[in-house]
Formats: C-alpha cells, structure tokens, sequence
C-alpha cells in the first residue's frame, strides 16, 4: 500500500513546492493527489489556459520522486461559467437555486455544462494523458457531497421525461406501473410528468423511486463521460472517483464498475459524531472512531471495482464539518492507516498535506500545520511507512462472511420508512459490526455478486428482489440469512402478488401478513433479545425457530436458510451468527469491547479501538489503547 496526501499547489506561493515535495518524500509518501478544485487556475477565463503553473507543480513533485493522481476539476465550475450558463446550477428540493461560493453547484443533468466538463477533461487529458508522473486519474470530487445528487431543475425535469419514456415505453405503461389512478394521478403524456417534489402531501412512492434512479443514472453517465475521455486519451492509467463515507444517494456499484479504483474519503471522528450512533458509543469511541466504521468502508469499496480500492483522503486530526471535531487519540492516525493496509487497500492518502490559514476549512488539521511546521499526525505517518514496510505487500484473502449491500434498498425504505427508525444504512452497519465483532472478515458485495464462495451469506433486508436473485440464493449451499421486509416490493414499488416475501418463497416458504413499527423506546421482550423498531407477522407451516416471549415467531428457518420477521437487535444478530457459524463450521472469536480483527493472505492483524488497555484473550496480551498487533497468519 503506497502512502500519498491531498495538496493545493495553487494555495501557496511557488517557492514553498520544492520544499513541500521534499518533506513528502521523506516523511514517506510517494502519492499526491491535486488539481481536483483548481478550474479557475487552469482556465482563468473562458477558452484561456494557464498551464504554466500546472506544469511546474507536476514537474516538481516528479523530480522529489512523487506519483501524481490528477483531478479533472468539475466539482468547482468556476464564476464565469456560471454566469455565462446559470441555469446549469441545481435546484434543491425546496425549489432554491444553490448559489455559488463554495463547490459542487451544478446540476449533473445539464447538457451545456456537461459539454464544458467534456471540455476541460480533454484540454487536461491532452495535455497530461502521457506524462510520466500521472499515475491515476480522479473524475470529479465526492459525487453527492452536500446533498447535490438530486437536482429539481428545468434540465433535470426533462431529462427525467426522457428516461421515463425509455423505461416504460408508453405513458399508459408508466401509469399502470405507478398505480397513478389513486388520487387522480394520471398523466396523457411523458412531458406531463414533473419531478415528485413540492407535492402537497407525499408524492408515490414509485414516482420518488423511479427519480432516485433516474438521478443516480445521472451521476453514472456523467461519471462515464469523462472516463470515457480519459480512457481513449490516456490509455496507460489508472482512473478513479473519491466516494464518501455512509452515502447511498446513488449507485456506488454502477460507478464503480466503470473505474479501476474505488476510493473513499475516510473521516472516523466526524463520521462518528454525525450519524446515528449512541450517546455512549459517541462518548467511548470519541477519538478514534466506532471500531466498524472504517472496516466497513473499506469492505464496502473493495466490493465496488473488482476488488482494487484505497483511501483518497485519510482525517489526519481535527477536521471542521462535524458538530463537535475531536483530536484522534495519538496512534489513531497510524493505525487507520494499518487498518486499511490489512483490509486489502492500494493507497492511503491523507487530506491534506498543509492545513489552509483561508477559507472554509481553515480548522481543518493538515500534516502540517498553517505555519509549515509538522502536526502530530506526521510522526504517526512515519510510524505507518515503517509498519508498511516491515510487512510487505497485504493480498486479500477469501473472507467467510458476505453481506449483501444496495443502494436500491437504501433508497426503497428512505422513501418509505413506515417507521421512522428503520434505516437501512444502520441495519446493513448492525450487521456488519454483530459479523465483525466475533471475529469474522466481511466482504460487502452487491446483489450482482457471485456468492458461491461464501460460508455464509448475510442480506440485511432487500425489499426489491432483482431478477434471479431469489434462485441463486436458493441454489447456495451455505447458511443464509434474510432480514425483514425482503421481498416486500415489486420493482415498480408496489406490495407483490401473494404479498411479502414475494420471490423470497423460493428460499423459505412463509408469508407476511401484517407489518407494524414499534416507537423509540417500545421493547417487547424475547428470549435474550428484545424486539424493537420493527415486527412481522408471519403465516407458514414452518414452526418458528425463534419466538418472543408471548410466543410470536420471531425466526423462521428451513434447512440452512432464515428469515427474520422482526429489527434483530445486537443480542439477537449474535445468536444467529452463533448458528449459521455452527452450521458453516467457521470458528468465531469473540473480541472483547473495542478490539477488531482482520486477515489478509499472510498476517493476522488486531487492534484496540477503545481508548484504555485491553486484554486480548486470542493474543494472551494486553494492548494499548489505539495500538496493534500484527502477527504472521497461520496455516
Ligand atoms: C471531503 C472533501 C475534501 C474536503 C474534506 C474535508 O469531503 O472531499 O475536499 O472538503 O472533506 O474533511
């Protein structure tokens, strides 16, 4: 794994590049990613270039002996083009133009500003396709961040229209598939269709789907189009697009399958604070992350682009967008990076080599700080290159454990939640973490995945079965497992023929009859569970494995697959792991509070996550708090 850093040539004055490249290289990096926010330096006004400054900054770090992962800079259209083209900004759901100042306000169905980013990814390409320095491309930045996938524009609208009438056909189609008779809702023509915002009360839930997808189609094709580009330009290298971390807005696993490398932008802390976790986890995990955070990223990624993945930008220390910004506890920083090299990841680059005195992320920690002077992370990269280097190059092994993953999923219960804590992304993370917890390597894989190598198979919820999904899970001949509200959905968003869970039948023979959601604080006790948030009612000649303690089936299995009817809480995801693990044959460990463990083909590496010293049973040792352990794996 190659260690590299985020850097603004054009931040800072000229004379600082020489230096900057020859602390890089010492202090053990070989990649710097740039350029990505830099359109108003390359193309000061329209149609003039300046390439002079690019050109030295790239010839600068080459000769330090750096990698250069090139940017195409689309994610920040400069003021010109927006004036020259201001309907190429996107709306927000509330109807609002998002004004310029600061990045990522286009509008990704705009076919003018989609022609611009043609443009000055082949004035790039052309100029930098060959040079010796470039090792990878980077398309765009972060497609979605700050909620910019959906766009409610005039451009968006009809490119929507467009993407109906290819999908279905003729309008009858579209209204018979949506159900659009309720409420009066039918539509004569495509160019009557509207996007499903501003509706007085909620707009189908079949029309909010098919927009999802629609937008998500948008991102990908965009994404395509420069690909595309610098494919045919730049034929030799690598290219790549930086995800976020816990996002679903679009379809990872399309993009991914047009790029080499999946990255991601990995910030534990912030990430930590912003979503749903508890009080007291936020409270014990508060400088180093929930120890599943990172994993689970990283295990998302590696499923996106045939396996090659990395980490674009690794927090470094105190960064500036969350609530609350807490400083990593020291040796945070080295172990994320270890942490990434043992789950397989080509690079780890740190965002940002200098932290930025101006603008809006001038809180934000750097490798150094504002003044040149290194920040406490610098040391920690040191640690890690050494690590790095006493190691060796990490294969990925086969993992045990698959857990099936989509976005299509995530957007089906977002627009319909029924109960306002069942969220998809933290049942998918419950899951992963119950997996991970005792012991077991995860590979997080999209319904499209070959799953025939799995000892066992983990799908949280899939309310819409893709085609042929149903039989293949059948066909396995290991333990499987499916969450409640499986099936629940045709692909057009309505409940199926034969109700819930439709094609599921095929692996376990029950039907649902009733689904019901459970407040915040409502628990119904189980035999060492409790059944919260979510409970089904199931008809079937199959006996209840598992009941509550009113004697409600709760667990439903025939041979070696299950279905859960209810939200598995933690206790109850551990016993059905205990069971699928025995059937499997697969050896549990289970981890004491904070401490993680993970394979790759020839070292076994564990590290403590919690912030005081831990015992390790399986190492008999004890380990200090953010440290690790990295032993030979044995045969
Ligand atoms: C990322 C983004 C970077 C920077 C960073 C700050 O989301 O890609 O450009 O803003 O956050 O943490």
């Amino acid at each position: 794994m190659k260690l590299g850093c985020c850097y603004y040539p054009e931040h800072w004055p000229e004379s600082f590049w020489v230096e900057d490249a020859r602390r890089m290289a010492a202090m053990g990096l070989q990649l710097v990613r740039i350029g990505e926010f830099a359109w108003s330096r390359i193309e000061p006004e329209p149609g003039r270039y300046d390439w002079g400054w690019l050109n030295r900054a790239i010839d600068t770090l080459h000769a330090a002996g750096l990698q250069v992962i090139l940017g195409t800079p689309t994610a920040t259209p400069p003021k010109w083009l927006v004036d020259v083209m201001p309907d190429m900004i996107a709306i927000d759901e509330q109807g609002r133009p998002r004004g310029f100042g600061s990045r990522r306000h286009y509008c990704f169905s705009h076919q003018g500003y989609r022609a611009e980013c043609r443009r000055i990814v082949t004035a790039l390409a052309e100029r930098y396709g060959q040079h010796p320095a470039i090792v990878m491309w980077q398309t765009d930045n972060e497609y979605g961040c700050h909620d910019t996938v959906l766009s409610f524009s005039d451009a968006a609208a009809a490119s929507f229209r467009g993407w109906l009438a290819a999908r279905y056909g003729t309008v009858e189609a579209l209204n018979a598939a949506w159900g659009n008779v309720f409420w009066s809702m039918e539509y004569r023509s495509f160019t009557e269709v509207d996007p499903p915002h501003l509706t007085v009360t909620e707009a189908n839930p079949a029309h909010w789907l098919d927009y999802r997808r629609f937008a998500s189609d948008q991102v990908t094709s965009f994404n395509r189009e420069q690909v595309d580009i610098l494919r045919s330009l730049s034929p030799d290298k690598d290219i790549t697009h930086n995800f976020m971390g816990f996002f679903t807005e679009f379809d990872h696993h399309d993009v991914g399958r047009d790029i080499d490398v999946a990255t991601w932008d990995s910030y534990p802390l912030g990430f930590l604070e912003q979503f749903w976790f508890s009080s007291d986890e936020k409270r014990a995990y508060l400088r180093q992350g929930h120890p599943d955070i990172a994993g689970f990223h990283h295990d998302l990624y590696r499923g996106c682009a045939n396996g090659r993945w990395g980490v674009m930008e690794q927090q470094p220390g105190p960064v500036n967008w969350a609530r609350f910004n807490p400083a990593p506890l020291p040796g945070m920083v080295a172990l994320w990076t270890l942490e990434a090299a043992a789950h397989g990841a080509e690079l780890t680059s740190y965002f940002r080599w200098r932290q930025a005195p101006f603008a809006q992320e001038q809180m934000h920690a750097g490798l150094l700080r504002p003044d040149s002077t290194e920040a406490e992370a610098a040391n920690e990269v040191r640690a890690a290159a050494d690590e790095l280097a006493n190691i060796g190059p990490q294969q990925t092994a086969q993992a045990p454990a698959a857990l099936v993953f989509s976005y299509g999923a995530a957007w089906t219960i977002g627009i319909q939640p029924q109960g306002q804590s069942f969220r998809y992304l933290e049942l998918v993370f419950e899951c992963y973490s119950a997996l991970r917890s005792q012991g077991l390597d995860v590979d997080i894989v999209s319904p499209d995945a070959d799953l025939s190598a799995y000892r066992m198979v983990v799908v949280p919820t899939l309310p819409i079965m893709p085609e042929g999904f149903a039989e293949k899970l059948a066909a396995l001949a290991c333990p499987v497992l499916l969450g409640p509200r499986s099936g629940s959905k045709t692909a057009s968003f309505t409940i199926p023929e034969g109700l819930a869970p439709g094609d599921c039948k095929q692996v376990i023979p029950l039907t649902v009859t009733r689904m019901e959601s459970l407040r915040d604080g409502v628990s119904e006790p189980g035999d060492g569970f409790a059944v919260t948030r979510w409970r089904e009612d199931v008809r079937s000649r199959l006996e209840p494995e598992i009941s509550d303690a009113a004697g409600r089936g709760v667990v439903y299995a025939k041979g070696q697959a299950r279905y859960c009817a209810i939200w598995p809480d933690r206790a109850l995801l551990r016993q059905l792991i205990e069971r699928m693990a025995h059937e499997a044959g697969v050896v549990l460990t289970d981890l004491p509070e904070g401490i993680r463990v993970r394979r790759s083909a020839s070292h076994s590496f564990t590290f403590n996550y919690a912030a005081e010293p831990v015992f390790v049973p399986h190492l008999g040792k004890t380990l200090a708090p953010a440290s690790w352990h990295i032993a030979p794996r044995e045969a």
